[in-house]
């Protein structure tokens, strides 16, 4: 029996990147997965994962969108029964000096980020409570809830803020067999950081594109950057029986770059 048989497991901002691997991962383990995103395209995950023979269904929404959360997760019931696994991993980022930052920058960020895991998980510990299976939730942070880098104060603060959410709700659910954790990852290959080479890069000295990042990974102690797998590794061990005595942890993913 695969470790995920018979679990449902909804994964946000999972039309790309870390999260489209994440429930790539899930998927060959036997879950029934939901993947959303803001983007159509989240459909051909979903189709990629069926064309494997896993079974997956796709939503279309908004995290900072309290209904779009309702909808989620409705779908997710109504399509499998229950919700096992929720990884609010939907994440978007900016990069700006001070005196360039918008207000809009601020509020998007923060709400994508902060609200959106409030409301997944919020939405997503009613769904377990109801169901009495208990349940896993797990939140993407960053290596920015360890430590704020330059050029992205909102991001910095909307990163550790998942991190108190994440131990806040460990301690409401802790009795109901409902764990809470997140993960940082640090540099993993994905649009996202393609995005933060190029526009770090500028404004920390005009760096070509690549260069910022092979610069960085020579900081990392293991000298490569992180992978979907690396992360999908962790998140589903986080998801698995083998973590139920684990809660309100935030664990790094990130070769070592940071270590607190
Ligand atoms: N890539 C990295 O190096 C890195 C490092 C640290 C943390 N992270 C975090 O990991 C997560 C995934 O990052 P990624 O690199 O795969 O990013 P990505 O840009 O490749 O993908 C982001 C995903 O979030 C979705 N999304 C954005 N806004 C949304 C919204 N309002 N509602 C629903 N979905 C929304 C997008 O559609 C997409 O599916 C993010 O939370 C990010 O902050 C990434």
């Amino acid at each position: 029996m695969k470790r995920f048989e018979e679990k449902t497991v909804v994964i946000t901002g999972a039309s790309r990147g870390i999260g489209a691997v994440i429930a790539k991962r899930f998927a060959r383990e036997g879950a029934n997965v939901i993947v959303s995103a803001n983007e159509e395209s989240v459909e051909v995950v979903a189709r990629n994962i069926s064309d494997l023979g896993g079974k997956a269904v796709s939503f279309v929404g908004d995290v900072t969108d309290k209904r779009s959360v309702v909808e989620l997760f409705d779908t997710a019931e109504k399509a499998f029964g229950t919700v096992d696994v929720s990884v609010q991993n939907a994440g978007v980022i900016t990069i700006a000096r001070i005196e360039d930052m918008t207000e809009s920058e601020w509020d998007r960020v923060m709400a994508v980020n902060t609200k959106g895991v409030f409301l997944c998980a919020q939405e997503a510990i009613a769904r377990m409570r109801k169901h009495k299976r208990g349940g896993r939730i797990i939140n993407t942070a960053s290596g920015q809830a360890r430590q704020g880098f330059i050029y992205t104060p909102h991001y910095a603060a909307s990163k550790m803020g998942v991190v108190g959410i994440t131990q806040s709700l460990a301690k409401e659910v802790a009795t109901e067999n409902i764990t809470v954790n997140a993960f940082c990852p640090g540099i993993i290959e994905t649009d996202m950081w393609a995005y933060n080479d190029e526009v770090w890069g500028k404004l920390l000295g005009n760096y070509a594109p690549g260069e910022l990042m092979k610069e960085w990974v020579q900081g990392i102690p293991m000298k490569r950057a992180g992978s979907g797998e690396d992360v999908a590794g962790l998140v589903t061990f986080l998801a698995s029986e083998d973590a139920a005595y684990i809660t309100g942890q935030t664990i790094n993913v990130d070769g070592g770059l940071i270590m607190s």
